[in-house]
């Protein structure tokens, strides 16, 4: 990349950085100024000036700082904001850090450092913001065999775009789209990000077939007892609502609010309360669900991460179980039924529960990822075990999933589950029984059923098999247990 910044050898130092997020030209020219000992308050930092205006000078160059890790993270967080002084105040803050002020970041009144918190939190709400309220609309008009392509247009306050964008990478790295910002573009077609120039609201597509469905599922999914203007809007300003498909039921929705309220009392009255996470309409406009009804319906509209599967296949069971059973992923027969552990592993699970005094109806059963992926072989699909990258693409829902559950016990059924639950591979052989799995939870790790059925010696099946039912034994006990010894089973 070329430099983009000089200095100048006179009293005054000019830095000249390109308009945007220069991190590159801002952390050359820093280590040049400190290397030559220039101070802050010799230094005027330019914005959207071409370096080689500055012909008369040239650059020094010179060796990395060696800065805090939290200054480091900071300067990464500031630089895309848009306030003309940020580098300023960052070159300050890095002045007096190197200058031998070390823990600077840890005095929160210090003026330089309290601006630079503020600018900090500004660009994280700005990519919290482009996360949550960016829609890919579908490209019409692309040539009938070449894959569909998805374009999204969103207006974000500071430069953002590459601070944000590996989010959608993660999130819809199986689709082919664009993001277009007014201040530059961000490609992905499956295998790499490319950046380009900016463009303007027209580049991207302005509705497409999802709309109604956007607008159909906000509209089945909002609960009008949530209403609060004043809330929607701090944390979605107006201007985001023209890019949002289902804003458009907004209006007629709050109309109707009071009168579907009274309704939803009388409804609810007869209802056992359930706790629920805070701030609903703003988690709900963040596609944060607030009933399993609602993260369902999330996991259908997002769609599988890898080709090929029929359906999404959610979790089942009681709402409020005590026990959520956590496995891998849906297998051929799930798929196709729509419905977890229903094949040759689920039969087997049944059977062992039935042998350890656990009931399926009274559990909760789900996956670490919710689509079937396999390898086509003639006619037959071959279950393909879920990368780590696939299994921390569905970790969000599975997160939220046990949140709205609130069990007593996890139970991770096999290596992916635990995978899933906690970041970290183990050993299931020595990491089998309790175990600390999440937070606020308690936490059980054993085989997954389909182990057992993959082991070639009858002998060695038997045995394991054996050993799988002790272990549902002590998870009914544990279930029974936790919820104050009112076991249905053990009753
Ligand atoms: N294996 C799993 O992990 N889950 C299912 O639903 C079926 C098989």
């Amino acid at each position: 990349m070329m430099r983009s910044f000089v200095v100048e050898r006179m009293t005054m130092r000019r830095i000249s950085l390109t308009e945007g997020a220069d991190l590159d030209g801002f952390r050359d020219a820093v280590r040049s100024l400190v290397a030559v000992g220039i101070p802050p308050e010799a230094v005027s930092w330019e914005l959207g000036a071409q370096a080689n205006l500055f012909g008369d000078t040239e650059p020094v160059s010179a060796a990395p700082l060696r800065l805090p890790r939290k200054l480091g993270e900071l300067i990464r967080e500031v630089v895309p904001h848009r306030d003309p002084e940020r580098y300023g105040l960052l070159y300050d803050a890095i002045w007096r850090v190197c200058g031998g002020q070390r823990d600077l970041l840890e005095i929160a009144s210090d003026p330089v450092v309290h601006r630079l918190d503020l600018l900090a939190r500004a660009v994280r709400r700005d990519i919290h913001k482009m996360h949550a309220y960016l829609r890919f609309r579908k490209v019409e008009g692309g040539p009938p065999d070449e894959t569909e392509r998805y374009a999204a247009w969103f207006e974000p306050d500071h430069f953002i775009l590459e601070a944000a964008v590996p989010f959608f990478v993660e999130r819809f790295r199986a689709m082919h789209w664009a993001i277009i910002t007014p201040v530059g573009s961000a490609l992905w077609e499956g295998t790499e990000l490319v950046y380009g120039l900016p463009g303007t609201k027209a580049d991207a597509p302005g509705e497409d077939g999802f709309e109604a469905g956007w607008t159909g599922y906000y509209e089945s999914i909002f609960n009008p007892a949530r209403t609060n203007p004043k809330l929607m809007r701090s944390h979605m300003a107006k201007k985001y609502w023209h890019n949002l498909p289902e804003a458009a039921a907004i209006p007629n929705l709050v109309r109707s609010a009071a009168g579907r309220v009274s309704g939803m009392i009388e409804r609810e009255a007869t209802m056992p309360a359930k706790k629920k996470p805070e701030g609903a309409l703003a988690a709900m406009l963040d596609q944060a669900p607030t009933t399993l009804e609602e993260l369902n319906a999330l996991i259908r509209a997002a769609g599988p991460l890898v080709p090929g599967a029929t359906q999404a296949v959610v979790g089942e069971g009681p709402a409020n179980a005590t026990i959520v059973f956590v496995g891998e992923q849906p297998g051929d027969e799930e798929d196709l039924k729509g419905r977890p552990f229903v094949g040759p592993a689920g039969r087997l699970l049944e059977r062992a529960f039935g042998e350890a005094g656990i009931e399926r109806r009274d559990v909760y059963l789900t996956n670490a990822v919710k689509h079937f992926k396999f390898d086509q072989r003639g006619k037959r699909r071959i279950h393909a075990k879920p990368t780590a990258g696939e299994v921390s693409h569905y970790r969000w829902w599975l997160m939220r999933e046990l949140e709205l559950v609130e069990p007593k016990l996890i139970v991770a059924l096999g290596g992916t589950a635990v995978l899933a639950l906690t970041g970290k591979s183990v050993p299931i052989t020595r990491a089998r029984g309790p175990a600390k799995l999440l937070e606020d939870f308690a936490g059980f790790i054993t085989v997954h059923p389909s182990y057992l059925l993959r082991l070639p010696d009858e002998d060695a099946k038997a045995a394991a098999y054996a050993q799988f039912v002790q272990d549902l034994t002590q998870v009914r006990e544990l279930g029974a247990a936790e919820r104050g010894g009112r076991s249905h089973a053990a009753a």
